[in-house]
């Protein structure tokens, strides 16, 4: 009898003979030019299929990403300032980039296994059973011998994946503060001292992830001995079985490698659940995040402002910052419409924490406000900040262009009435300047433009506003007198004809007042109008 390679050999010649004989022949002619078409659309078709199994088990993944990042966007400029200012904003910007990446490689993964796999596990296990009950069930003892230390070492990844990611964010963080304080940084030859800061963030991380490593090494050989042990007892069982002619030995050879088989798609199926475990441990402060409810909720039915006067009245106001300490006590004011109010006190003593509550940046912790007589809890967030513009201390710009920058006050506005807001705030002036006028980008942050111009861009964006309750905070500060004297000139045609709070230090500012409050440790300590401020003076 020839062996397994005589049989090779012989394979052509027995071909040979076969298609040569008459009656093959004709088959074959016929059959000559189907076969490569047949294995050619064969190998196209199962291209497809591949292509098709492939991309629509990576769109899903890469869908489901793009909806939890849109979401937790859409979430996180919708929460209250208090709840977003524990942590450096870098962190959060590593949960929507960075956390995320692992779910969208879980979801076409654990999809692909669960699917294969399961199915697999299930037909040959039944198909198992159905041989022989007793030895399956031999079979089966093990495999709670492959979950056990799974899920325990998927509890750990899961622990060392959420560490991992909020090292992440603090080392996103810190690159941030970095990137923003250069200028600080290298005046004050920082750079040593920020660097061993950063080192010292970057070890935690790697020692997490060397943990990670670690752990995730140890599953692949886990999972393989306790399969070789499963293998082993089942086929230690069944040799005995055999021995007592329980079962013929011809039924035990495919029996025994049956149950090779149905270990493998077990062992897959436990090193997705640890990679599910890993997803899941990263994902989890993206959904803390979206759980989150925004503290600043509308009373119901919330009132839609339309046009108001613009009065505002403060009602035994306290306010207190989360971590507690009391900044506002006691405020009770009154500013009437059209009225012009100058707040002045020390610096750290509560102003711009004062008017920060207006437009419900932060919630009152006691009391209330009212604007035109209504409850501002009880009002729709979007139209009640409609009312009012902002001109704040620092003046912070988007990257995008001087022209875009002024527009966000009224983004449907014509580009006549931009200009218009732009040569009122004396922006023309300097923007005409720039080889691409208007459409010169700012820079991050502004970065491109001085510290007087911002002030000026925002003022135009808060002149095309044109919104009835107009606060400013500190809008001359850090100015030189040349550029205070465009902006004093701008801010007095900007308070025409609407409420005004203006947070001075200056008494240039406060000299077309009608009413001067002056804060102290949290409190009103003095309120002149216009008669008892002439007579200080
Ligand atoms: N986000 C915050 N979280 C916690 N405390 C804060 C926060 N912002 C301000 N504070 C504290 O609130 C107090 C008042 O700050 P605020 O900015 O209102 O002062 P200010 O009167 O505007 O000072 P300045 O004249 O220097 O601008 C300060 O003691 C400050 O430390
Ligand atoms: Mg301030």
């Amino acid at each position: 009898m020839p062996n397994q390679k005589g049989r090779l050999f012989l394979l052509p010649k027995q071909l040979k003979a076969l298609v040569g004989s008459p009656s093959m022949s004709i088959h074959v002619n016929e059959l000559l030019g189907l076969i490569p078409i047949l294995i050619i659309s064969a190998y196209f078709l199962d291209g497809i299929l591949r292509f098709l199994h492939q991309f629509c088990i990576r769109y899903v993944g890469v869908a489901t990403v793009r909806d939890i990042r849109n979401k937790l966007h859409e979430h996180l400029q919708k929460l209250s300032l208090s709840q977003i200012t524990k942590e450096m904003s870098g962190a959060y910007v590593s949960r929507v980039t960075n956390d995320l990446i692992a779910v969208q490689s879980w979801v076409a993964e654990t999809i692909t296994t669960i699917f294969n796999d399961s199915s697999k596990a299930v037909f040959l296990f039944a198909w198992l059973l159905s041989v022989n009950w007793s030895l399956t069930l031999v079979a089966v003892v093990v495999i709670p011998l492959f979950v056990i230390p799974v899920v325990n070492l998927a509890k750990r990844l899961r622990r060392l994946s959420r560490k991992g990611q909020e090292s992440i964010g603090d080392l996103s963080g810190y690159v941030q503060e970095s990137l923003q304080n250069l200028k600080l940084a290298q005046a004050y030859n920082l750079e040593n001292f920020r660097d061993k800061k950063f080192q010292n963030l970057n070890s935690r991380l790697f020692s997490t992830l060397i943990k990670t490593v670690t752990i995730e090494a140890m599953i692949s050989p886990i999972t393989g001995l306790v399969g070789a042990c499963g293998v082993a007892f089942v086929f230690w069982y069944g040799m005995k079985s055999v021995a007592i002619f329980q079962i013929t030995l011809g039924d035990f050879s495919s029996y025994f490698l049956t149950t090779i088989l149905l270990y493998e798609p077990i062992k897959r199926i436990s090193r997705v659940w640890s990679t599910l475990q890993q997803a899941l441990g990263a994902s989890e402060r993206v959904f803390e995040i979206l759980d989150q409810k925004s503290s600043l909720t509308e009373l119901k039915p919330a009132t839609h402002l339309k046009s108001i006067k613009g009065q505002i009245k403060f009602n035994n106001v306290a306010f207190k910052y989360s971590d507690g300490r009391e900044i506002l006590n006691n405020i009770n004011l009154e500013i009437n419409p059209s009225e012009k109010v100058a707040l002045i006190g020390p610096s750290g003593v509560g102003k711009t924490t004062l008017v920060s509550l207006i437009p419900r940046f932060y919630d009152v912790t006691e009391g209330n406000i009212e604007m035109d007589g209504i409850d501002i809890k009880s009002v729709d967030i979007h139209s009640l900040r409609s009312q009012i513009s902002l001109v704040t201390q620092e003046q912070v710009l988007f990257n995008c262009s001087i022209k875009e920058n002024i527009m966000f006050g009224k983004p449907n506005a014509k580009e006549e009435d931009m200009l218009n807001a732009a040569k009122k705030a004396h922006v023309i002036e300097f923007a005409e300047k720039f080889y691409e006028g208007f459409e010169t980008i700012v820079g991050e942050s502004g970065a491109r433009l001085s510290g007087g111009q911002r002030q000026r861009v925002a003022l135009a964006r808060a002149f095309l506003k044109d919104a009835p309750i107009l606060i400013l905070d500190e809008p001359t500060s850090h100015l030189d007198s040349e550029s205070e004297k465009f902006i004093q000139e701008a801010i007095d045609e900007l308070v025409k004809n609407r409420t005004v709070i203006i947070i001075a230090h200056k008494q240039s500012t406060i000299d077309n007042v009608d009413k001067v409050i002056t804060l102290d440790k949290g409190m009103i300590v003095s309120v002149l109008n216009k008669k008892e401020l002439l007579k200080s003076k």
